[in-house]
């Protein structure tokens, strides 16, 4: 028994009013076809074809990033209708050789693989099976048509429905599992007599109710359709909620779920604590234990076990174990703070390699710079990277002591163990072990107070 799903991605989603293709817009962290292609990976199809049409070549990339075995496009050049695009991928032959065929629209993001399973072991017995469902508001929706014997006939598009029909709340999902010849047969029959002047893929249905045509029924919060941003909104909700519920499953703090944001490809480990206003976002870890919050975004970053994010952006980075970023830091691209580091209050790297217990506690920029383990960076500290027209490199060697206000004019290195003065500019390599002053020696001018205030004493006299 080989078996194939077909997933439409063809149309534009005018309701979006948006340039980007409706499947390509992103919802926690994963397109809406991504959410629709990780429900279908378990059930190991031997084929999965993907109609595109609408910004092809894009939906196309999305599709094939997937990576899911047997995965297969079809172009739909023009878009004429739900039966015109599953019947433009039987005519490149994209069901050769396919006994069951499921068929999927790609703007169903809370799908998941339960009720495609349920219809696949109806599917044996039957032309055709629909899965129906409740919606609390059906306008819109297809409606599924039965006869006295609760025989389904035929679905009714409701811009085509009569008011008694509208009257039916039993909708269709849109997902159907079909007997491929029973389906490639039904297609050649289509026509595109109705209010929208589209081959509807439902007309196959009342054709193959000989062939027997049943329905199941599933949650309507699996395989609600997104049609606008605000519908996008609610299913990000739905799908937010599921991916924490998972994780404080899976033994992670969460102390406000309603203020915490974890995208789908998030991986966090026991013991974590997540804090409000918590954004876990795109390929991040975060290790057992740490601590993440409150107010902090980390995008496409690694936090090692029992560390430390407060109050901090940290984009591209990696966090080592039991180092501490925050509060207030933006932790930017390349940054890597190994284990025990610290990356204190209203502190700014990137590109920085910052060693072992190294820290750079208050108010500095570090970037394009590698710090040696241990060492300690004074407040202020600025490497000076950028001349204008290129970016250079700062090395800080093990158990430096930068004093405050140094700045480092790169390319410049300190040595291992050694010393700058509070408040230099060091433009030159600094030896190891050696201290570097530069800055001008202090003078002190004696009485200046009292012959400053004489002098304005003076002026004042003079000019009444
Ligand atoms: C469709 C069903 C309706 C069902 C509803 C469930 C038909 C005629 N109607 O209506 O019974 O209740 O889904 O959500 O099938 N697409 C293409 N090529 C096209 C047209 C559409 O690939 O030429 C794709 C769209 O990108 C979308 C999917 O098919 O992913 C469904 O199309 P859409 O226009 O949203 O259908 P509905 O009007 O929602
Ligand atoms: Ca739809």
């Amino acid at each position: 028994m080989s078996r194939a799903a077909i997933v439409l991605a063809a149309g534009k989603g005018t309701r979006f009013r948006s340039d980007l293709a409706k499947v390509l817009h992103p919802v926690v962290g994963r397109t809406m076809l991504r959410w629709v292609l990780e429900a279908l990976r378990p059930l190991e199809l031997d084929r999965i074809v993907v109609v595109v049409g609408h910004q092809a070549a894009d939906v196309v990339a999305e599709a094939e990033a997937a990576g899911l075995p047997g995965l297969v496009t079809v172009t739909q050049p023009e878009q004429l209708g739900t039966g015109h695009a599953v019947r433009c991928a039987s005519e490149e032959g994209a069901l050769e050789g396919i006994d069951e065929v499921l068929v999927l629209p790609g703007d169903v993001p809370l799908l998941e693989p339960e009720p495609l399973a349920a219809l696949l072991a109806d599917a044996g017995q039957r032309a055709a099976t629909i899965l129906a469902f409740e919606p609390a508001d059906p306008g819109g929706y297809g409606r599924l048509v039965r006869d006295e014997d609760g025989t389904v006939t035929r679905i009714v598009e409701h811009r085509d429905a009569t008011d008694a029909e509208r009257a039916i709340t039993e909708a269709n999902s849109g997902i159907y599992a079909f007997d491929r010849a029973a389906l490639e047969d039904g297609l050649t029959r289509l026509a595109a007599d109705n209010v929208q002047g589209e081959e509807y893929l439902t007309d196959v249905i009342a054709p193959l109710v000989p062939r027997g045509v049943g329905a199941v029924t599933a949650p309507a919060g699996l395989v609600s359709g997104v049609n606008d941003r605000a519908q996008l909104a609610e299913a990000g909700a739905v799908l937010r909620r599921r991916i924490l519920t998972r994780l404080m499953r899976e033994g992670v703090s969460i102390i406000d779920p309603d203020a915490t944001y974890v995208d789908a490809e998030v991986r966090v480990g026991v013991d974590a604590v997540l804090r409000p206003g918590t954004h876990l976002e795109g390929a991040t870890t975060v290790g057992a234990g740490a601590d993440v919050g409150p107010a902090t975004r980390l995008v496409d970053s690694a936090v090692g076990e029992g560390a430390t994010v407060a109050q901090s952006v940290v984009l591209g980075a990696e966090i080592g174990e039991h180092a501490t970023v925050g509060p207030f830091s933006y932790v930017r691209a390349g940054t890597r703070l190994a284990t025990g580091g610290k990356i204190g209050a209203f502190v700014e790297t990137k590109n920085a390699e910052i060693g072992e217990g190294a820290k750079v506690p208050h108010l500095s920029y570090v970037g394009d710079a590698e710090i040696g383990a241990g060492a300690n960076i004074g407040a202020a500290t600025v490497t000076v990277n950028y001349d204008g027209f290129a970016k250079h490199r700062t090395v800080i060697g093990p158990g430096a002591r930068i004093g405050s206000d140094t700045m480092l004019v790169a390319p410049v290195t300190v040595g291992a163990e050694g010393y700058t003065g509070a408040g230099s500019v060091i433009t030159s390599d600094v030896p190891d072990g050696a201290l570097a002053v530069a800055r001008s020696e202090q003078r002190i001018i004696e009485g200046y107070a009292e012959r400053k205030r004489a002098k304005h004493e003076r002026s004042q006299r003079d000019s009444s």
